[in-house]
């Protein structure tokens, strides 16, 4: 084998290991937040601040996104293995993030009539970090599509399963918010200390509303999504048949029956 060759052959499995910009492996600041150690990137800071604009007229938002991050780095930290494959910038904004599209208030520069919350979100949170100062240097198509993938696809399970592990565990942290036994992934005491500080006792009551008001505001985007339900259940005339993809097939289906009376196919 030529030097040469042997040069490439070891540059492509290097990029096979990590996008060239990611900050996996690398040492980043670190300060604590109720008593969770986390990554403190000047992006990091700004995307909480961007979420606490949440808190009031949304404060089980910001304390829902805030606890998804936390539990996501207390995941990470018990797990020296784990960690060093994170990318904890990019985690740590994919999570603060994640539901940006779920902002009520009437100005939000998030939410939009024409996408799910999902896309909302993904959208916004590209947004926030193009716009940010450090996204020349620090971010590149394959840094920010994770931290989309990872708001896009938040909701639709198996889907994710094969992603990159960045996007897998943007989802993964958010799925320490569902009801159920503590996760052994997660130490005791770590879950204490971020229930603690960000308390989860009206997460479901505002996620209903939430939920709800985007089946009244923005019926278009929740048909044939699990929103389409909470339109169903609680918003006054919302009628989702003849809007499914259930109706779309049912209804070329009564056409061919129609030209072909009594064929199979
Ligand atoms: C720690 O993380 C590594 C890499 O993801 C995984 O293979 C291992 O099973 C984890 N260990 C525990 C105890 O969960
Ligand atoms: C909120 O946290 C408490 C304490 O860990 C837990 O028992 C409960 O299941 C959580 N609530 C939800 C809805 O996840
Ligand atoms: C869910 O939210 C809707 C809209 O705010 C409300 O009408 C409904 O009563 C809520 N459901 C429950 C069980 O509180
Ligand atoms: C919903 O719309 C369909 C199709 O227009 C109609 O047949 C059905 O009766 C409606 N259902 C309700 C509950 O209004």
């Amino acid at each position: 084998m030529k030097v040469a060759t042997i040069v490439s052959a070891l540059a492509l499995a290097g990029s096979a290991l990590a996008a060239p910009s990611s900050k996996a492996g690398k040492k980043l600041p670190t300060t604590k937040i109720a008593n969770i150690e986390v990554v403190d990137t000047q992006l990091v800071r700004d995307a909480i601040a961007e979420v606490k604009k949440f808190i009031p007229l949304q404060p089980y938002l910001y304390n829902h996104v805030m606890r998804s991050w936390l539990f996501g780095a207390a995941a990470f930290n018990n797990n020296a293995t784990l960690k060093a494959q994170i990318d904890l910038e990019a985690h740590a904004v994919g999570t603060l993030l994640h539901d940006l599209g779920w902002d009520m208030r009437p100005d939000s520069p998030w939410v939009t009539k024409l996408h799910r919350f999902e896309v909302d979100g993904g959208v916004g949170a590209m947004k926030f970090i193009n716009d940010h100062p450090c996204s020349k240097k620090d971010w590149d198509e394959t840094r920010i599509g994770w931290v989309y993938d990872g708001i896009a696809l938040q909701a639709i399970s198996d889907i994710p399963d094969f992603k990159s592990i960045q996007t897998q565990w943007i989802i993964k942290s958010v799925g320490f918010e569902f009801p159920g036994p503590r996760s052994p992934l997660i130490k005791d005491a770590d879950y204490d200390s971020i229930l603690g500080e960000f308390p989860n006792d009206t997460l479901f009551r505002g996620t209903n509303a939430t939920f709800t008001w985007f089946a009244a505001t923005k019926a278009d985007t929740v048909y044939n999504t699990f929103i389409q339900d909470f339109g169903t259940a609680y918003v006054p005339g919302f009628n989702a048949t003849g809007h499914r993809l259930f109706d779309v097939i049912q209804s070329g289906l009564q056409g061919e029956l129609a030209a072909h009376p009594g064929s199979t196919f």
